[in-house]
């Protein structure tokens, strides 16, 4: 059989935000975000943006640029700000992060995304991305950052679960993640963490299309990596991170 594009396994498709955030969680950041009247906001690893058109739209006098190294969702982005009418306030530009100076800005958006500020030969660094979010923020501006903390200490069969060579080292405590923040100068404003119902519908969401997909499709000729490939991430969720890996939402002020 020959595929044609239409049938090709579909990509994230069914995610509003590409991290276990729910609508109503973006709506409590956003408000604080858009109550301080940023005129700019910068979205570091940007994917298609969802967070900063939301912000966009609640900051009205805000102009956005999202920046990431992804041309596909890059172009999700740019569609859903002309679709949206914001297409002349926000820039989808596909360049990396690392080292870039776009800043200092008012606010920036960092999601799930810090590892794009950090030397991608070494093992990820948050005190080195925290470093760099001081840098690109004015004094009393603000980051909003979506991080990685162990909500526990991983057992090693979990550890064996989760992705190839994992170990304790990948993430820290939540209070370690924080205590961080304060020294690269910040105060944490607000810390929330994703809750069990928001990975799951993050979780879920990902390979939703493509579980329909592959149900749909078996004898196609991409089915057997594709069934290989979410078969293994659904595993290393279920059989490693589930419970153990969370998320923290940091609203971080700049010490002026
Ligand atoms: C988990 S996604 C999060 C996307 C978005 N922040 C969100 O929450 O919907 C991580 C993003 O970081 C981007 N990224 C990775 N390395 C990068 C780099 N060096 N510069 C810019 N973006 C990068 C990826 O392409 C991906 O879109």
């Amino acid at each position: 059989m020959i595929s044609s594009a239409s049938d090709l396994p579909p990509r994230l498709g069914s995610l509003t935000f590409h991290g276990p955030l729910s609508a109503a969680r973006a709506d409590r950041m956003i408000a604080r975000l858009a109550a301080t009247e940023p005129a700019d906001v910068l979205d570091i690893g940007c994917g298609w943006g969802e967070l900063l058109l939301r912000v966009l739209e609640a900051a009205p006098m805000a102009k956005g640029a999202g920046i990431d190294i992804n041309a596909e969702d890059l172009a999700r982005g740019r569609a859903l700000a002309g679709a949206r009418g914001l297409a002349d306030r926000v820039e989808f530009v596909e360049e990396s992060a690392l080292g870039t100076d776009r800043g200092p800005v008012d606010a920036i958006l960092c999601l799930g995304s810090s590892q794009a500020l950090c030397d991608p030969e070494q093992p990820h660094d948050p005190a080195a991305a925290l470093r760099e979010l001081r840098r690109l923020v004015r004094p009393g501006g603000r980051v909003v950052l979506g991080e990685g903390f162990w909500e526990r200490t991983p057992t090693e069969v979990e550890l064996a679960g989760m992705w190839p060579g994992a170990n304790t080292g990948d993430h820290l405590s939540l209070g370690a993640l924080v205590d961080l923040a304060v020294e690269a100068g910040f105060r944490p404003a607000w810390i929330e963490t994703a809750s069990a119902e928001e990975w799951e519908e993050f979780e879920s969401g990902y390979r939703y299309d493509t579980e329909v997909w592959l149900a749909a499709h078996p004898g196609h000729p991409l089915a057997a990596e594709t069934r290989e490939r979410v078969d293994r991430q659904r595993s290393s969720w279920l059989n490693g991170y589930r419970r153990v890996l969370g998320i923290a939402y940091l609203t971080l002020v700049a010490v002026a």
